[in-house]
């Protein structure tokens, strides 16, 4: 029993085999790396649904949203990331290696949690990219629409997506798709086709997927100021009131909702075992893309809510839907244009985060063996990058992206939530390690922090919680079955 909370000395967390990775990434390469990860299809896509609320099919309200106080749901979200960002980046600081949140909890709070947190990380970077490539396809279709070309909707739209839709024209096409084998077949081929070629350039090395993503940031900060200069000149301020139509709990569930536009600035800490003098490079590059981002962030709603009446906002293309209601329609394809720029960014970095999650887990022997291969000349993890890009398309493929948002928000706070336990736990058990970056006021900041997540997770609707219950419950029985049996640190 004791053994399923044996943990990592963090000396063997330092590889030094050939099991390991280059170290070719600076602290710019990580700011952009993280702003990369972060701005995306919260900021493009969700941010309406968190302003608006949302109903379902029969009418019910499932959540209220914020109005013109999205500001405030920003705001929330950047504190309570900046704490978990703090803890993340102590922990990162002092054990840089691949692996996150998972080889965090491996050090600090033992084997069964972490391999917990690792099964629950696939709900933030592979899950998550499900979403987000789903967005991408739906920002495709509106710039094809914008030059008179379109693909047919069977093509377009995967399975889920028109079951569970509420729009009689989207959930029709199960009526009316083609059909093989008596299914019909309804496939979202530009959002396979994204994330196949986002695992191409992956497994080109991680040099040359820095760069890549270093040139799609520049154009996803253009788009945004874009936006926020076009929709300034057109603000009114009687949009403004009533400021918060829904209350407290209008900015609460929008917050769960928009916490989406977050998820990503841990991402870079996955990069640590490829980042020069990680001790310096990762505080600065887990911080400096937060605080970046949330500034953003508070203008774009702010604009937003200001050109437009929030209750038009729940579409899938908020921004340029807003730019076009206000008269700007060649502007709204530009923006939708750098939207899905910027969304093939974040497909880069999730794409580039779940693979060495996976060899690292490889590498303790929680997953099979197989998943630890390292590429002879690239020096990188191309058996778990293969994998990942080919399960993520699938799903893409038929999947629906609202479905997974929940799925993804709830697992990553929970993440968020045990890695600022985990830095309290070091610190008590080994207080005398050193620790290149150390979080200020340790004890408040690290209890705001997990008590901050967990609130944010109570927006959230019931049914995110059963999901994610159920996740957790197929993840311990495959512990029970594989990893509890094959851990390199049980074996002697
Ligand atoms: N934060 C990322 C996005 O909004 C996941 O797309």
């Amino acid at each position: 029993m004791t053994s399923l909370f044996r943990r990592k000395a963090i000396a063997d967390l330092l590889p030094a085999d050939a099991h390991s990775l280059q170290r070719v990434l600076g602290a710019g390469d990580l700011v952009m790396l993280a702003i990369g990860a972060v701005i995306g299809a919260g900021i493009f896509g969700a941010i309406g649904t968190a302003a608006a609320g949302q109903v379902g099919p029969g009418g019910g309200v499932i959540r209220l949203g914020a109005g013109p106080a999205l500001v405030l749901s920003f705001l929330l979200l950047g504190g309570a990331c900046a704490l978990a960002a703090l803890c993340y980046a102590e922990l990162a600081s002092m054990i840089p290696q691949a692996g996150s949140a998972y080889a965090y909890a491996y050090a600090t709070l033992g084997e069964l949690v972490a391999w917990i947190i690792g099964w629950d990380l696939i709900l933030e970077y592979a899950v998550g990219n499900v979403a987000v490539a789903i967005s991408w396809g739906d920002y495709f279709a509106t710039l094809l629409d914008g030059v008179g070309l379109a693909l047919p909707p069977w093509l377009s739209t995967g399975y889920r997506t028109a079951l569970l839709s509420a729009d009689p024209a989207v959930h029709g096409l199960l009526e009316s798709a083609p059909r093989f084998a008596g299914v019909p077949v309804l496939v979202n081929l530009p959002a396979f086709g994204i994330v196949m070629a986002v695992t191409w350039v992956l497994l080109l090395g991680a040099r040359e997927s820095a760069r890549a993503n270093n040139i799609m940031v520049v154009i996803k900060l253009a788009a945004l100021a874009l936006f926020i200069g076009v929709g300034a000149t057109h603000l009114d301020p009687g949009r403004y009131t009533p400021f918060a139509p829904n209350g407290f709990t209008g900015i609460h569930q929008g917050a769960a909702i928009v916490f989406f536009a977050y998820i990503g600035f841990d991402a870079i800490s996955t990069a640590a075992e490829e980042t020069r003098d990680p001790n310096r490079n990762l505080p600065i590059g887990i911080l400096g893309g937060l605080a970046v981002c949330t500034l953003i962030y508070m203008l774009v709603g702010f604009v937003l809510t200001g050109m437009i009446d929030y209750t038009e906002l729940g579409v899938a293309d908020p921004l340029a839907h807003a730019l076009q209601a206000a008269g700007f329609r060649a502007v709204g394809l530009i923006v939708a244009l750098g939207a899905a720029v910027s969304m093939t960014a974040v497909l880069l970095v999730f794409q580039y985060g779940q693979p060495r999650i996976f060899f690292a887990m490889a590498r303790d022997g929680l997953l099979p063996a197989w998943a630890a291969r390292v590429h002879p000349t690239r020096r990188i993890p191309y058996a778990t990058t293969l994998v990942t890009g080919v399960l993520v398309a699938v799903a893409s493929l038929v999947g629906d992206a609202a479905e997974t948002y929940d799925l993804t928000n709830i697992g990553t706070l929970f993440a968020f939530a045990v890695v600022c336990i985990g830095v309290l736990v070091l610190r008590v058990i080994e207080p005398d390690r050193p620790r290149p970056f150390r979080v200020p006021f340790v004890w408040p900041v690290a209890l705001a922090g997990a008590g901050a997540c967990v609130f944010i997770m109570t927006g959230l609707p019931r049914q995110a919680w059963e999901r994610f219950g159920l996740w957790l419950a197929i993840g311990v029985a495959i512990y029970a079955c594989y990893g509890a049996r094959h851990s390199r640190l049980r074996r002697p």
